[in-house]
């Protein structure tokens, strides 16, 4: 039996790698979207935090990206789901390594999480979704739909009364509404709602908990190995669901800690602190190497986020939240 709650530090295709495999029932992740950009903070406790999402190229992004989903397709059991969270940069070419790694007929859905906000086109319509990427890691999978059906809308005749088809069948609604198809229309995490912690590209606990309640049962193991401010752990958790999940930046870590605490969670998960990537907190020239993601940041950035690092590092305490045994924490440097 997993612990109820595994949260780690460190570069998630070693701590994906020394899971056993099989023992992840939903792996539900929102990698870096290969932005080019610095992903900063907008407001809230976990400001200023920012990760950097610049490679020298898709390939590059592509070649860190594929041993990590390889690594999240070995964790699964058989009746085990992937989703992988992307956007329009880079979504197509994800899906066709997604296609290769678990077969084309293992593609489930592709959802599409539709935000309104500000933002009018003016040379093109505004972008204004991203897309969520589903795979099976075999011939069948959970898929529980009643969890996830919405009201019908009020306008609904069909709420109302129902529908008798021309052979005289009746059709009456149902209780719990309508289910959801693969458009999905939730808000981004409003600037001044209290869900907003402040961690660069959080997204909406909503989002997440349609779903994990739509692809694993209470008591299933998740899995998010780019959690950020972890809300697909503190989702998982409120969902009565197992969960492991890691960020490689200790600001991400201190962000998902203190909002499992305020969850209610705190001493319900262990903290282990892996050791940092091997790359001594220096800057390969941009081009250099084609898959570490740091080496394709400046050496400004570098040093940026690495006083940003310490400092949160400082803030960290050592031990676990929880009263497990913790392994001893292995010496790291300020790589990032
Ligand atoms: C898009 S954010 C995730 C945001 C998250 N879904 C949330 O709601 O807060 C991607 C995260 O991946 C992390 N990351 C990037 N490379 C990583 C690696 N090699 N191992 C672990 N985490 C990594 C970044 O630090 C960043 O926090």
């Amino acid at each position: 039996m997993s612990e109820p709650g595994l949260l780690v530090l460190g570069d998630n295709l070693e701590f994906l790698r020394a899971e056993p495999p099989g023992s992840a029932d939903l792996v539900v992740t929102d990698p870096p979207f290969a932005t080019g950009r610095l992903r900063a903070g907008p407001s809230g406790p976990a400001a200023p935090a920012a990760f950097p999402d610049r490679w020298a190229s898709l390939e590059a992004y592509l070649d860190f990206l594929r041993p990590r989903l390889a690594a999240m397709r070995d964790l699964l059991q058989p009746r085990g789901s992937l989703v992988v969270h992307l956007d329009f940069r880079a979504a197509h070419l994800v899906r066709a390594e997604l296609d290769r790694l678990f077969g084309r007929g293992r593609f489930v859905n592709e959802i599409i999480w539709h935000y309104t906000g500000g933002g009018r086109g003016k040379r093109a319509f505004a972008r204004k979704h991203d897309n969520l990427l589903w795979y099976a890691k075999g011939p069948g999978w959970t898929f529980n739909i009643d969890s996830v059906r919405e009201p019908y809308k009020p306008t609904s005749g069909y709420a109302r009364g129902g529908i008798v088809s021309r052979a005289g069948k009746r059709y009456a609604p149902h209780p719990d509404g309508t289910p959801v198809d693969d458009v999905w229309d939730i808000p981004i995490v409003n600037p001044l709602s209290p869900e907003r912690c402040g961690y660069p590209t959080q997204k909406p606990e909503r989002l997440l908990e349609r779903l994990i309640a739509a692809l694993s049962n209470p008591g299933d193991r998740v899995v998010d190995p780019f959690c950020g401010s972890g809300t697909a752990l503190v989702v998982a958790a409120r969902l009565g669901r197992a969960w492991m999940g890691g960020d490689i930046f200790p600001a991400a870590i201190a962000a998902t800690r203190r909002r499992l605490d305020a969850a209610g969670f705190a001493g319900a998960y262990t903290l282990r602190e892996d050791a940092p990537p091997p790359r001594g907190g220096r800057c390969a020239p941009a081009g250099q190497s084609s898959s570490a993601q740091y080496c394709s940041t400046c050496p400004a950035t570098t040093a940026r986020l690495a006083s940003q690092n310490s400092r949160e590092r400082m803030s960290m305490p050592k031990r676990a939240a929880s009263s497990a045994a913790l392994p001893s924490p292995v010496p790291r440097s300020s790589a990032l």
